[in-house]
């Protein structure tokens, strides 16, 4: 980072614990990998502009997913195409032959966006490029692309993972409306394996950003199931505009099978801004830990959120399970422990009441801060948790005990005439676990993301507020809510 990035950092709306691009513009977080001691994040990057453009991959390292170095631009437009999303993968046993058999390498599978020859039509193929000094540099290969277009208009985002029992790299990659999965010994040769998706989940838009993994069920090791994410793009006919739904299942290698009926569909996310996501790839075993990051941004109002020297953040990266509940086995999220690393001293408070005449009010001394609280179901009534960022600017949190919902406003947040879109409030379905509702909220200068009973239902949630004096307010509308406990932490700048 050069000595100029810490005034850099300073700008109106840079998010301060979250990463986003040093300048210009910024989408799905790419090539996610851990090697020789650095997470590697490379993501979609405009280098020309504040709006999307000609795609390159930005990349960043760190040591901790928390605070991050920026390094040169890692793949630029070449006679393929622009570089969209895409993987990276260790190549530990050098299938590719890049390497060398005592000194494995990066590769990164990404896909070209081009056209046909002598037409302007777009034609999307799959390419790969490797690199031998930890992804500071990159060579694509002679034999690109290595995967050619099946006739698909949207054929993209390669995501590929060594599958160890049948010896095989996977690539599962987005087909229109559907999720193709391929199969290689090489990361050359790629052979078509199975499709998936024809009438599962949503389709509300163009499917994008796939990522298929394995997690245990409830901790239990025996017990173990597959998930597959999907992203899936904005359409003017619904309201939420992009968003990233999932299906739980089997994977044998070569097909993957829905467990629940093709109708059902699960949100990873129940906030508007938390699109592309996909996981690291190599993170050691040892660790075990399957952490991903989501694009904090809608496709709906990114080009024009009002930032000026850059647009977009990443969400913090979140550490995903699978817990049995009611419904079925669900994806819970929990961001993840290195956030620890910047958290200041903690301020408790106990056994507060709040009486539904007066609101109680905390202020808060930081602009950055963990708030946690834990309070109790009534019968009746919402409670409002309103988290005023300046003298006029707030975003009200409320949780709604009949219909046990939980919603975020904000209307009143800031900035927000930018887009009809951004003012819709968001909804979040949350029942008490043993009568008590459990919120854990990160707000920085331009984002709130919520964490809701350990992380059951989340809610990602873009905020543009002016800058002053700050409280937190909570008011109960009917009856009196008791607070068990409420801590306020506040948070660090990972740019200082
Ligand atoms: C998702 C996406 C991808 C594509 C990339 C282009 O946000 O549309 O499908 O590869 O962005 O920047």
């Amino acid at each position: 980072m050069t000595t100029d990035a810490t005034r850099k950092y300073q700008e109106l709306y840079r998010p301060q614990f979250h990463f986003s691009p040093e300048e210009k513009w910024m989408n799905d977080p790419n090539g996610m990998v851990y090697f020789n001691g650095e997470y590697h994040l490379f993501y979609q990057h405009h280098p020309f502009g504040t709006t999307w453009g000609p795609m390159h991959w930005g990349h960043a390292v760190s040591n901790d997913m928390i605070h991050w170095e920026h390094l040169p631009i890692a793949l630029h437009p070449d006679e393929h195409g622009d570089i969209f999303s895409g993987s990276v993968v260790v190549d530990w046993n050098n299938t590719s032959g890049f390497f060398n058999d005592t000194e494995p390498g990066l590769v990164a599978i990404y896909t070209s966006a081009g056209k046909y020859p002598e037409s302007d039509r777009p034609c999307q193929t799959q390419s790969i490029a490797y690199s031998i000094n930890n992804g500071r540099t990159w060579m694509k290969y002679e034999g690109n692309p290595v995967l050619s277009n099946p006739d698909v208009i949207d054929f993209r985002d390669p995501k590929v993972f060594w599958h160890k029992e049948t010896c095989k790299w996977i690539m599962v990659i987005a087909s229109g409306q559907t999720i193709t999965i391929y199969t290689s010994t090489n990361l050359k040769n790629w052979e078509f394996a199975s499709e998936f998706g024809h009438q599962a989940g949503s389709h509300d838009g163009v499917w994008e950003c796939p990522d298929l993994f394995e997690l245990e069920v409830d901790g239990n090791p025996e017990q173990r199931k597959w998930v597959l994410f999907v992203s899936i793009g904005d359409n003017p006919r619904f309201k939420e505009g992009s968003r990233t739904q999932y299906f739980v299942g089997s994977f044998d290698g070569t097909t993957f099978v829905n467990d629940n009926k093709k109708e059902t569909v699960l949100w990873l996310d129940y906030g508007r801004d938390n699109y592309a996501g996909v996981c690291w790839s190599d993170i050691p075993v040892e660790d075990g830990r399957r952490i991903y990051i989501g694009w904090m941004s809608n496709w709906r109002y990114a080009n024009v959120v009002p930032t000026k020297e850059w647009r977009s953040a990443m969400t913090l990266p979140r550490e995903l399970s699978l817990k049995t509940s009611e419904e079925g086995v669900r994806i819970v999220q929990h961001p993840v422990k290195e956030m620890d690393t910047i958290k200041k001293a903690t301020i408790e408070y106990k056994g507060l009441t709040v009486e539904s005449a007066s609101p109680v009010r905390i202020p808060l001394k930081n602009q950055l801060n963990e708030i946690v609280l834990t309070f109790e179901q009534c019968d009746a009534g919402k409670f409002d948790i309103v988290i005023q960022h300046s003298e006029t600017d707030k975003t009200v949190v409320i949780y709604d005990f009949v219909k046990k919902m939980l919603l975020v406003d904000r209307s009143d947040s800031g900035e927000v005439g930018f887009s009809e879109s951004f003012s819709i409030v968001q909804e979040a379905p949350l029942k008490p676990v043993n009568n008590k509702v459990k919120l854990q909220m990160f707000v920085d200068t331009s984002s709130i993301e919520i964490f809701a009973n350990d992380g059951q239902s989340v809610i990602t949630s873009l905020i543009y507020p002016s800058d002053g004096k700050k409280e937190l307010v909570l008011i109960s509308s009917e009856e009196s809510t008791t607070i068990y406990d409420l801590n306020i932490t506040p948070l660090e700048s990972i740019w200082t």
